[in-house]
């Protein structure tokens, strides 16, 4: 009896003493990780408040661009975790709030409720240097099956460098997407769940839902092996499982790695993009049982170096939006910018459609049209495009010259001129040396070449399916456009130009 008493009198003690330390515990990690967001946030203001003094050096500069999204100053590159959310679209990027080159990457946020109109959010993620991180480099944002928005991104530091140990974070919001915790499971993925198979530059998830499932895709490639994209599958968005190689970069293309891939399916087919360290590659094709990705087809995404690591997202109407970084663009206190979002569609071939967001002419002021001219030996003046803001539309219908289009000349008679011209000769198109495949289709007769041109940047889209972004900096000096034909002439239909008002 005695020994009964006493049996239950420890077993008492034991449970009380336990029960206390795992409530101590748990209280001990709610706490830290309190401190932890606190910290972040802290970081955030911080980044704020120097991003807010480096815009004074910006406002007067008039080489800042008008109608393409910058932050409010200094550093971005990438486009991230575009993301349509409760009737507003979510635009994050690769942002140094501390500088005009690459470095410190945090995640600066801006908002727009029409895709013509913008404005900036506070930074939403800075590095958690109490947790070991320099650097939140790309990746995604989704809303989670419990509603809440959840970020992907890739979190390097010095214990977990970019090129071999990189790990991948997700953070959390609970103010629909104002403030971002970062999640108290981190890393929710590691290089551990290869296996023994090595991955270095393991990078940029993409996540995308299919049935009941989450999948990611990242970039990087096997050690000693080229360029890949690997996918990977989760029921929470936390904990992953490996599932395969998608889709890895054939020899004779000479792919060493892969960068920001995004994954996505597209009419019937699925789309892969890439960031090669090189221009932009796309395929479609079929994602097959085994998580592998057959492609039917390869092409340039856009036919210029300045344009990379793009990102998209899917919005209310199911429209596949994409935006691209253009890169080697900068002015006074400022260093970066993004495309205007483009709308993608998988044409019948298999190949991509790809046309400027219709709510751009929300932007349209002071509508001009040239009427139709056959363009021979002599460049027929249509604008004077010095330092501006505008769209320019031009119809071609060839005849017999061998190329025809447009060309910008500057004052500066040193200067070359810069050729955009559809070849139909070498069957290309483009701006200067950035040069793409481009025929006419079947019934085709017209070539539409739209023009977007912000102060050093144009955008080129032609017959809404092949893309050229380039940064040509003669255009911050006088500048004038003409249509023009070479080796024998060619008809223009229509020419309409719109001033472009500013997205701000
Ligand atoms: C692409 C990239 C990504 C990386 C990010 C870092 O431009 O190199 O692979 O996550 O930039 O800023």
């Amino acid at each position: 009896m005695e020994m009964q008493r006493f049996l239950r009198l420890g077993l008492s003690v034991f449970l009380f003493i336990f029960g206390f330390s795992v409530i101590s515990s748990a209280s001990d990690d709610q706490s830290e990780i309190k401190a932890h967001n606190e910290i972040h946030q802290r970081e955030i203001a911080k980044a704020n408040a120097a991003v807010a003094l480096a815009k004074k050096a910006v406002e007067g500069d008039a080489t800042r661009l008008v109608y393409h999204l910058q932050p409010p100053a200094l550093w971005n590159n990438d486009p991230n975790g575009p993301i349509y959310y409760k009737g507003e679209y979510h635009m994050f990027y690769q942002h140094n709030p501390y500088g005009e080159n690459w470095g410190h990457m945090h995640w600066g946020h801006m908002v727009s409720k029409d895709l013509a109109h913008w404005r900036h959010l506070p930074i939403a993620l800075a590095p958690s240097k109490d947790k070991g991180e320099d650097h939140c480099f790309s990746g995604c944002c989704v809303i989670d099956d419990k509603g809440v928005p959840t970020m992907l991104y890739t979190s390097i530091g010095p214990k977990t460098p970019a090129g071999d140990g990189a790990v991948q974070w997700a953070a959390i919001s609970h103010d629909d997407m104002l403030t971002w915790d970062k999640h108290p499971a981190n890393p929710v993925m590691t290089e551990k769940l290869h296996g023994d198979m090595k991955v270095l530059d393991w990078r940029d998830p993409f996540v995308f839902k299919k049935g009941k499932d989450w999948f990611v895709v990242l970039g990087g490639h096997p050690k000693d092996g080229r360029g890949a994209a690997f996918v990977y599958r989760s029921k929470n968005l936390v904990d992953w499982e490996y599932l395969n190689i998608l889709y890895q970069s054939k020899a004779e293309h000479n792919e060493k790695n892969w960068e920001c891939p995004n994954f996505f399916k597209l009419g019937d087919k699925y789309t892969l993009i890439y960031s090669p360290h090189s221009r932009v590659m796309y395929h479609t094709g079929s994602f097959n049982e085994d998580f592998t990705f057959t492609s039917g087809n390869r092409a340039l995404l856009d036919y210029s170096n300045n344009f990379y690591a793009p990102n998209c997202l899917e919005d209310a109407q199911g429209r596949r939006i994409m935006w691209g970084w253009i890169r080697d663009i900068k002015g006074k206190g400022w260093n970066g910018a993004m495309t205007l979002p483009r709308i993608m569609t998988m044409l019948k071939d298999g190949s991509l459609g790809m046309k400027p967001a219709p709510e751009l002419k929300e932007l349209h002021r002071n509508h001009r049209i040239i009427s139709a001219r056959k363009i021979a030996s002599t460049p027929i003046y249509i604008e004077s495009i010095e330092q501006c803001a505008k769209e320019i539309t031009a119809v071609f219908e060839p005849g017999s010259a061998d190329s025809f289009g447009l060309v910008i000349k500057t004052i500066d008679e040193k200067a070359a001129s810069v050729p955009i011209l559809f070849d139909l000769k070498n069957k290309t198109v483009g701006i200067e040396k950035n040069q793409g495949p481009f025929e006419l289709l079947d019934g085709e007769t017209q070539v539409k070449f739209q023009l977007f041109i912000d102060k050093a940047v144009v955008e080129l889209y032609v017959n809404d399916r092949a893309c050229c972004t380039t940064v040509i900096p003669a255009l911050n000096q006088s500048s004038v456009i003409y249509l023009t034909a070479n080796g024998g002439s060619a008809m223009c239909k229509s020419v309409d130009i719109w001033d472009m008002a500013s997205i701000w």
